[in-house]
């Protein structure tokens, strides 16, 4: 996915034009100086305000879940004693995602906020998930029924964070390694997930090794113009389009520090192939190495649904413990994105043969990849639409 975006080589190159009272209007209007508001953000207040209504609360939480590039593919069914999470096939990332594996692990992140709001809120869950394949004929109906019952509400810090968590694409701190114990958390956190691990590594030469796949990915995905062109309908380019759609990737979450953003919304939107190249460039020279961990959530067959929705689980929950810790993380899932790619067109397997080496054991795939550390910026929120847009 990409972190970087059209107007931001043009921003290192083009301090002069701070000066400038058409650049500074421009930067008005396209929100520099309002980062994170307006309606397109109002979802992140609206979850603790709305903590009496009910059910719809959970929902509520569950619309503030990860989603690969944004796209927000969920859509939920409220009945009196139930929720009903569907997925949204209308929002698939095409090439980028050909099976819906990523669109999958995103309805994961959306059923365990919503898990764990539950919990907080006094529910009792039980969860049905119905056995499915990706490859296969697409089933109706919901892939997760959430039967409510009553509770005692509990004390989870990890609900407590649902409105603070982030995916942080700025650098991390590389004297900052991370402890054993926190290495360790991680694993231990989703051990409850039947079928999912977690792995992540620190060593340098495991770290080089990944980040140089993932460096390579970045510029196989940028070669292969279908992938690329999926992936730029994605952004939103401008303040307008961004409120008006309240999805996709935005230049305030690329994790540039905030004057480069302020100065880059200055600039008129640049060409793809400019955007293409810093995305190579951030992943190259920030992403990867100032990274102190990387880590990898796996599981034994990657296009099984049930499997998808607690791997995405798995993700959530981890960036929601991280964030009661300060920890910074961000997926970087360019790699795991060309395995399905080189799937869907026939191709040699190459790519999931190399990460295979990171597992320790050929029968566990990697489905999402991701860093940890200790950020030097904070993150930004990135839009969400309102939960009457993704009500059935
Ligand atoms: C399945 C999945 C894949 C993702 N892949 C990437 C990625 O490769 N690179 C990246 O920077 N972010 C990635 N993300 C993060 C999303 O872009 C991010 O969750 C979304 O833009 C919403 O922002 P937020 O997490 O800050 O709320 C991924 C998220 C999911 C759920």
């Amino acid at each position: 996915m990409i972190p970087g975006r059209r107007k931001l080589l043009q921003a290192g190159a083009g301090l002069t034009l701070v000066a400038c009272g058409g650049g500074l209007w421009q930067a008005a209007h396209e929100g520099a100086f309002a980062m994170g508001e307006g309606l397109a953000y109002a979802p992140w207040d609206d979850w603790r305000s709305g903590l009496n209504e009910g059910p719809l609360a959970l929902v509520r939480a569950a619309i503030l879940a990860a989603s690969p590039h944004n796209t927000q593919p969920w859509r939920f069914r409220l009945e009196p004693d139930r929720i009903e999470l569907h997925a949204d096939s209308s929002r698939s990332l095409g090439p980028l995602d050909p099976f819906g594996r990523e669109l999958h692990l995103g309805l994961g992140c959306a059923l365990e906020n919503m898990l764990r709001a539950a919990g907080a809120l006094g529910y009792a869950v039980s969860l049905e998930l119905p056995i499915a394949r990706l490859d296969a004929a697409a089933l109706p109906g919901p892939v997760a029924t959430l039967r409510l019952g009553q509770a005692t509400p509990v004390d989870d810090p990890l609900a407590d964070v649902i409105a603070e968590r982030h995916t942080n694409r700025g650098p991390y701190d590389p004297s900052r390694p991370l402890s054993p114990e926190t290495l360790a958390a991680f694993p231990a956190l989703v051990a409850d997930l039947e079928g999912v691990q977690v792995v992540l590594f620190s060593d340098p030469e495991q770290r080089a090794a990944f980040g140089a796949e993932t460096v390579a990915a970045t510029q196989a995905i940028v070669d292969d113009a279908p992938m690329i062109a999926a992936s730029d309908a994605w952004f939103r380019d401008s303040r307008a389009m961004l409120q008006e759609r309240r999805d996709g990737l935005t230049l305030d979450a690329v994790g540039l520090p905030p004057l480069i953003v302020g100065l880059a919304k200055m600039l008129p939107v640049t060409s793809s192939r400019v955007a293409h190249r810093q995305w190579i460039t951030a992943t190259r020279d920030v992403q990867v190495p100032t990274a102190t961990a990387f880590g990898l959530v796996v599981v034994a067959d990657l296009y099984d649904r049930v499997l998808c929705l607690r791997a995405g689980r798995a993700w959530q929950r981890m960036q929601l413990w991280a964030a009661t810790r300060g920890l910074a993380m961000q997926p970087l899932n360019q790699a795991l994105e060309r395995v399905d790619r080189e799937r869907e067109l026939g191709l040699q397997p190459d790519t999931a043969r190399r990460l295979a080496g990171f597992t320790g054991d050929p029968a566990l795939q990697p489905t999402f990849a991701f860093r940890a550390g200790y950020a030097l910026q904070a993150a930004n929120p990135s839009p969400r639409r309102p939960v009457e847009w993704v009500l059935l």
